[in-house]
């Protein structure tokens, strides 16, 4: 009898106790506004900041209602215009574009590499097409960093990173997020930390920190900032930016603090999972498990792994026999965006060239999930069972 998976690729574990009871003490006072505060209190949202901060080494933090809006607001901040054009990574997910069309600005999409990053040669070549880079650290595959600040300094390109699946990575030991001017991260369900909804966005700069703020929708309120710039740094910012709210509240803020404090324990769960998985890959005829640079410190929370030059019934057919055994896997290389997956083609807002390079590596693309609900002997099953289907379909299409 062939084994099978029963577990679910998307149940989260629960909110941690500590969470609950922050956020039942927030619901008791009533006060989930983030301005709301009585004499002396500083409001959970504003700790959440401090927090955050202090933990990625970071000088400003701003919390936001998700990751997309704290994209737009950071390229709002380094004064991104309607028309203006911005670098973006090809292989991501759809917020990214989406948060550059957001601000009635125009996507240029940078290739991937085999090694599932943004492709330097590329990015080089396009440094002159735009002064911003929106970098996606698509499904936490951190490309060389300081190869990439270097040719983004040489060409005047402001960097905001996308560390939606990089919460709790670093490269080169430096935390993902405080290498470009402004790294933003989400907390919705799926990823690191989980309130639902919500975003946070930190830097070193005042400025942006301060034009953050106030476009996130401070109410003039933004003395109340725990890990804020000085009132001096929204002299003028405050009559020149526009109120765009969305801010987090103090209930997202609560369920979100004791999470973040366990982020390391939980980064290390995720990688005992993913290695596993890896282990269970490895040697897979016809399959390409993606090595990670050494200078790389993950968050295992999926996988990734290439079917290179397969046709495409044959990945369908690991896909559904995979399927059938209890295995969701993910295809970037399906003509129709599906579930999540979704690729530059499909965002038909964007008048993007073909890239044959890039298209190539995205038709090999196999992603999966993985959840903290899985136990290490779940993750084991699992690589049992793609390995088998796998190597099934790939003898037989010899
Ligand atoms: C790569 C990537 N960037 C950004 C986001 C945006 O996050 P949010 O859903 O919080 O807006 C997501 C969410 O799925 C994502 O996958």
């Amino acid at each position: 009898m062939a084994e099978v998976f029963k577990g679910s690729f998307t149940q989260q574990e629960p909110i941690p106790e500590a969470g609950i009871e922050a956020a039942v003490a927030v619901m008791r006072h009533g006060r989930l506004h983030r301005y709301n505060t009585v004499a002396g209190e500083i409001a959970e949202t504003a700790l959440l900041e401090q927090e955050f901060a202090a933990q990625v080494g970071a000088k400003y933090c701003l919390a936001v209602a998700s990751g997309g809006y704290a994209m737009a607001t950071a390229m709002r901040a380094v004064g991104v215009k309607p028309g203006d054009k911005v670098l973006t990574n090809t292989f991501t997910l759809a917020p990214v574009p989406g948060a550059i069309a957001a601000l009635g600005a125009v996507p240029v999409f940078v290739g991937v590499t085999d090694q599932l990053v943004i492709d330097l040669d590329d990015l080089a070549a396009k440094a002159d097409q735009a002064d911003v880079l929106l970098l996606s650290h698509m499904r936490g595959h951190l490309a060389d960093m300081t190869a990439l600040i270097a040719i983004c300094d040489a060409a005047g390109i402001t960097v905001i990173e996308d560390c939606a699946h990089t919460m709790g990575a670093a490269w080169d030991g430096v935390p993902s997020g405080t290498q470009g001017k402004v790294g933003c991260y989400s907390c919705q369900t799926y990823k690191h930390v989980n309130s639902g909804e919500g975003g946070l966005l930190v830097t070193d700069d005042a400025e942006v920190a301060a034009r953050a703020i106030m476009l996130s929708g401070s109410y003039m309120l933004y003395e109340r900032h725990a890990a804020g710039p000085p009132k001096e740094a929204f002299e003028t910012i405050r009559y020149e930016t526009p109120n765009i709210s969305g801010r987090m509240d103090n209930l997202r803020a609560a369920i979100l603090r004791p999470q973040l404090r366990d982020l390391d324990r939980q980064v290390a769960r995720w990688n005992e999972r993913y290695f596993v998985i890896e282990a269970g890959l490895r040697n897979t005829p016809g399959l390409t498990v993606i090595d990670r640079p050494e200078k790389e410190s993950i968050v295992g929370s999926s996988i990734q792994f290439l079917l290179e030059e397969w046709s495409e019934a044959a990945v369908h057919e690991v896909q559904s026999s995979c399927a059938a055994r209890g295995v969701e896997l993910k295809w970037f290389g399906g003509a129709e965006p599906v579930g999540f997956t979704s690729r530059y083609d499909s965002w038909r807002y964007v008048d993007a060239p073909r890239m044959p390079k890039s298209d190539a590596v995205l038709a090999g693309i196999v992603d999966m999930r993985v959840p903290l609900t899985f136990s290490i002997e779940d993750c084991a099953l699992i690589a049992r069972i793609i390995r088998s289907e796998v190597s099934r379909v790939f003898q037989a299409a010899k």
